[in-house]
């Protein structure tokens, strides 16, 4: 089959976030701080945080099904399953192929890619160039995490921070031009993956009981230099996205940035002279939930009519690796 497509269009999106919220306040009932500390340095009023029932595959399926019924498909209608994810829910098979089955997929090809809160724009390109490839239709892409599996509840610096949820995507060929994902500016510079990290878990330094008494298997980060990266590198990613494609900073209707920190973002409009207005947030209500968070905000951001037919979108991204990513979409 070679059906030389045009473009890569998002048909439909979906997200879930489990029932459960805790608050700064809940928070401060287990650690030293406050909502106070909390909500000034990082935007963030509360998090959904899965029970013990509640797995990444289980959140990324419900986004999933979500994303399939905006779309107008059929789980026979899929032929690649990506998912994006750091807590995925165990080493090996892939998140995606329990996906899979939760929703009675029969032939796609499955596979989980690892690129922390940058995850879902990687997942895209990827996706994308394989659905340009002319091999296969209909993609579901799935940023999920359930983070609350890997956070050290005795760290303040940085439990208060996160949280769980998924979101998805179905992206799909057609044959009109210039619609859908119109370019995408990733990087990565492994140098300094040191500024968030977990040390445990993989082959370097096993599951033993040291490594638990260490704690070891939970996230560490060293919070202020990734601000400063994060900032850096999203608006290089942003700036250099925009010049590819002659576009001015006044064309996008929409910013959709990963929701790590509201001064993170507050800095990044400032410096690419975009107002804040025109920035989805939700980070106030989900904290970072990694590579959940983009396809998250997607949602509710179409769902809410905040991206209109025609609109120009860009998506940004920074985490773990370090990896980056800035995507232009027209929707
Ligand atoms: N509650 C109360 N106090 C806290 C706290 C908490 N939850 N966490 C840290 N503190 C304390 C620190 O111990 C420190 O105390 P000290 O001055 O007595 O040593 C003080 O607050 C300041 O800590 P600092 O780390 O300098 O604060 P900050 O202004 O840099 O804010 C972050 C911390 C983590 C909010 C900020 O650095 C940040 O947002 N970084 C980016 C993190 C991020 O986005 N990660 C995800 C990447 S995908």
């Amino acid at each position: 089959m070679s059906l030389a497509p045009r473009s890569v269009v998002i048909k439909g999106t979906g997200s879930y976030t489990p029932a459960n919220i805790k608050t700064n306040d809940d928070l401060a009932k287990l650690v030293d701080t406050s909502n106070e500390w909390i909500f000034t340095r990082s935007g963030i009023k509360e998090r959904r945080i899965a029970d013990e029932t509640e797995n990444t595959s289980d959140m990324g399926a419900k986004a999933a099904a979500r994303a399939l019924e905006n779309a107008g498909l059929e789980a026979s209608d899929i032929d690649i399953v990506i998912v994006a994810t750091i807590t995925p829910d165990m080493p090996f098979p892939s998140t995606a192929c329990l996906v899979q089955t939760k929703l009675g997929i029969a032939n796609a090809i499955c596979m989980d890619i690892e690129a922390a809160c940058s995850g879902f724009l990687y997942i895209m390109e990827v996706a994308s160039a394989l659905l340009k490839s002319g091999s296969y239709r209909n993609a579901l892409i799935i940023g999920a995490e359930k983070l609350s599996s890997i956070l050290d509840w005795q760290d303040r610096t940085t439990c208060v921070l996160f949280g769980d949820g998924a979101g998805a995507a179905i992206l799909s060929i057609s044959d009109e031009a210039d619609v859908g994902l119109l370019d995408f500016q990733l990087g990565a510079d492994g140098a300094n993956s040191d500024v968030l990290f977990m040390p445990g878990g993989g082959c370097s330094q096993p599951a033993t009981p040291a490594s638990i008494d260490n704690r070891l298997h939970y996230l560490k980060m060293r919070g202020r230099e990734v601000f400063k990266l994060a900032v850096k590198v999203m608006e290089q990613a942003a700036k250099e996205i925009l010049e590819q494609n002659e576009l001015k900073s006044d064309q996008l209707a929409c910013v959709i940035p990963h929701q790590a920190n509201m001064r993170i973002i507050e800095l990044l409009a400032s410096r690419l002279e975009i107002p804040m207005d025109r920035f989805y947030l939700n980070l106030d209500k989900y904290g970072n939930t990694s590579a959940a968070s983009i396809p998250i905000a997607l949602d509710e951001a179409r769902r809410e009519g905040r991206i209109q037919s025609g609109d120009l979108t860009l998506m940004v991204a920074f985490g773990a690796g370090l990896t980056w990513g800035a995507a232009l979409i027209r929707c």
